[in-house]
């Protein structure tokens, strides 16, 4: 099908390439979930979520809860999870609490060092600079014990997927809009069919620690 009847931005369109790692997250899942706090009781209830895609390289991710006994309507929230080949993923969610989250790919945590000598070369370190010799961007480079350091901090990312074990992890680094959330993360997993995630949050009062976890089976 190429799209092209029917009303515009609609049509059936080819997964986007670029997608092709969370493929399997497509579709509806519905199941339920645990929720607690220590600052809460404990919760039950039921969740329906649905990523979808319209063949851009970005996958639409809407969910909403409900109260296990009445079915009456809890939260909801929706957003878009955009992976990049290099294994990170770009996630904005907004809540009907009025939240919103981004789980970006843009921090700098982890460093890489080449360090050379006349007699060679190697990557551990040899401890901080006393001089540095050059500062370029985020990069440094300085000399300890006659060996010279180049020190590259690399992009990596805070949201990543596993496409292999169907792994899907998400850390805040903006929660907005908020008035006691200070941090969430979020993972994502697929295990023998079954969708199972957990939301952790820390709070003006509690640091990082689960507020959800749920089980869902795709419809
Ligand atoms: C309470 C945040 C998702 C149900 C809370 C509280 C916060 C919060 C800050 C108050 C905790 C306190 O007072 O110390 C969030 C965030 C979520 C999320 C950031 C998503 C990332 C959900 C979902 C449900 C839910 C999906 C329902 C299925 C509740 C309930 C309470 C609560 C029942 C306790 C009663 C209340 O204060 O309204 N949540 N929540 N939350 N949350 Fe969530």
């Amino acid at each position: 099908m190429d799209g092209k009847n029917g009303a515009p931005g609609t049509g059936t369109f080819p997964v986007h390439p670029s997608l092709a790692p969370l493929t399997y997250l497509l579709g509806t899942w519905k199941g339920e979930g645990e929720g607690g706090f220590p600052t809460i009781n404990s919760f039950k209830y039921g969740e329906q979520l649905t990523f979808t895609h319209s063949g851009k390289p970005v996958i639409a991710y809407s969910q909403k809860t409900w109260k296990l006994a009445s079915g009456e309507p809890m939260h909801a929230e929706s957003g878009y999870w955009r992976p990049k080949p290099d294994g990170s993923i770009d996630v904005v969610i907004a809540q009907s609490t009025g939240l919103v989250e981004v789980q970006s790919s843009s921090e700098l945590s982890s460093t890489s060092r080449i360090m050379t000598h006349p007699k060679g070369t190697r990557t551990d370190s040899l401890g901080l600079p006393d001089e540095i010799w050059l500062s370029f961007g985020t990069s440094r480079l300085w000399k300890t014990d006659n060996w010279i350091q180049l020190e590259t901090p690399t992009q990596e990312s805070k949201g990543t997927y596993d496409a292999e074990k169907k792994v899907v992890r998400l850390q805040s680094e903006l929660v907005g809009n908020a008035s006691k959330v200070k941090e969430i993360t979020r993972t994502f997993e697929v295990v023998n069919g079954e969708l199972s995630y957990v939301v952790q949050m820390a709070t003006n009062l509690v640091s990082l620690q689960p507020h959800l976890k749920a089980w869902l089976k795709k419809l």
